[in-house]
Formats: C-alpha cells, structure tokens, sequence
C-alpha cells in the first residue's frame, strides 16, 4: 500500500488528510495519506528515516514550521523550491529524496480555473510580503504579468521581496496603496487583515482597471473583510480555497501516480469542514 504524509506542527487542522483521502476512494487507489505531527527538534530524524527507506512513506506534504528546512534537507531541490527557499512537496525517487514548492501552481491554477484570462494583468498589487506572498510573486512574474508591486507593513519585508524577485517587483509602504491600485488588473491579498477581530483598512478598488479582478489567499473565512469589501464595490473577486486544493494536485500525481482533478465535489467536501471545525 502506497503511503504519503503531512506533517507540521502542529498539524492536526491541515485539510490535507481530507483532500487526498477525497482522491484515494474516487481512484479506488488503496494508498493512504495522514498526519505526521513532528516536533522541530525531530524533524532531520524525520527526513533521515524518510531517505533511509525505513519509513512507510514514499513521500508527503511539509506545512508550518518545517517547509524551509525540507528545502535545506532535501537531496534534490528543483528550481522554484530553491528560489522560494521552501518546499511543500517531497518524494522518493530511486532513493532520492525530492523536494517542489507547488503553492504558485496552486495559486495560478485557481485563477485560471475561476477566472481564465486573470494572466493578461499587466499590473498587480499584492498585499503583505510573508511567506504566502512569495509564491504569489512568483507566480505572478512566471506568466509575464509587467507590474507587481508589493505592499506591506514592514517595508524592509517587501524590499527583501522586490531584490530576490527581480526588476518586474517593486516595494511599497502601506500608504502607498491607495496610488497603486489605480489602472491595476489584479489585486491580491495574502495577509489576514481585517481579521483576528481587527478592523479591516478601507480599500478603495474604484480606480482599478475595468475588469479587475481582487482575490485572497486567506480561506478562512471564504469571503475574507478585504474580498467583501471588493464585492460590494462590484468586482469580481475569486476565494483562496482553490490554492489550497490546486496546489495538492501535483503531490498526488507523484505518489500515487494518477493526476485528480479539483472539482466542486472536493470544494464542498472541505467547505462542509470548514463549517463544522471553523
Ligand atoms: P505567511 O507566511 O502566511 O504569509 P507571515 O510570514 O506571518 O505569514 O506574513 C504575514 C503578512 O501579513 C506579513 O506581510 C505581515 O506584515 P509584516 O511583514 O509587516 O509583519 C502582514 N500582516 C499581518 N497582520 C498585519 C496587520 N495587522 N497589519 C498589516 N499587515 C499585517
């Protein structure tokens, strides 16, 4: 029986185990795939036992706090994982431990999914400069898009963004924000403002492009404060609960050697999930 993991730590929220196990029973594959809590400290005798073949794995998904040290232990590391210096995605080959970054994939695959055409944008705002934000941006420069410009609370965070990115990625402070959104295409939010019981800044989307689109990573809540915001200012906006399924896809293909598809039963399966455990 062909097995995959998640681990984290903590790692009992994932939804992974939900989507994968979604994908094995509609295969009829007899694989299975479940959650791996390790500690920080157990995490390189993880990996050991994972590339000494004495686990039961042939690889797994790596989720918060451990996705830049599966980047270091690794024994091959393509070329996005390296860039992003993160990995979510490890698999066994001939012995050799792989390591990917497939949260690009999934945050483009769900625009193009729920808004094909979203990659003719010639220039985006993405909001924060943490972790989440750095697959966006790359993403966002893969298919061309001229403009990106990066504003965040800390400015250093975003300067650090727009000197690995390269000369199409700019950095902002906050209140540059209102300037930037005009004539721009596409507006993304990877920050969990206006959340946490905050008040969410005003965002003013009218000076946008005609046809912008204004999407979130945030998928807790689906329509996060700042989508709402957007919505009720007549744009069309797309929910972060894509990246999330998209971005399995490509793991599942690697272990258990069929590609799924994202469709609106898995959707509902881990909206449904959401509605019971918040
Ligand atoms: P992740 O890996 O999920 O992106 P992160 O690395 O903690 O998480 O980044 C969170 C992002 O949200 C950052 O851009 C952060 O801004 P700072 O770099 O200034 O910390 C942003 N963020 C979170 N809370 C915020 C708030 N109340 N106001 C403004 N930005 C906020």
């Amino acid at each position: 029986m062909v097995k995959a993991f998640v681990t984290g730590w903590p790692v009992k929220h994932s939804r992974s185990p939900l989507i994968h196990g979604h994908w094995l029973r509609q295969h009829g594959i007899s694989g299975e795939y479940r959650a791996e809590p390790v500690a920080v400290e157990d995490f390189a005798d993880f990996i050991a036992t994972l590339k000494s073949g004495a686990s039961p794995y042939v690889g797994g998904n790596v989720t918060i706090p451990h996705k830049e040290m599966a980047c270091r232990l690794a024994d091959k590391v393509d070329s996005i994982a390296g860039e992003l210096g993160a990995a979510n995605t490890l698999w066994l080959e001939d012995g050799v431990l792989h390591a990917t970054n497939t949260d690009a994939h999934g945050f483009a695959a769900n625009l193009d999914e729920r808004h094909p055409g979203w990659d003719q944008a010639k220039k985006a705002v993405v909001l924060g400069a943490g972790g989440a934000s750095r697959a966006v941006i790359y993403a966002l420069r893969d298919c061309g898009v001229a403009e990106i410009h990066v504003v965040n609370r800390t400015l250093e965070r975003a300067q650090e963004l727009a000197d690995r990115f390269g000369a199409s990625v700019h950095a902002h402070p906050m209140p540059a924000l209102a300037e930037l959104t005009q004539g721009a295409s596409l507006f993304v939010n990877t920050t969990s403002l206006g959340m946490d019981g905050e008040e969410a800044p005003a965002i003013d989307f009218s000076a946008m492009a005609p046809g912008a689109l204004v999407t979130d990573i945030v998928y807790v809540p689906l329509k996060t404060p700042i989508l709402a915001q957007a919505q009720s200012q007549g744009l069309a906006t797309v929910d972060g609960l894509g990246m999330l399924l998209h971005q399995a896809v490509p793991g599942f293909e690697k272990w258990f050697g069929v590609r799924p598809v994202v469709d609106e039963t898995l959707r509902a399966l881990v909206i449904a999930d959401m509605e019971r455990h918040g």
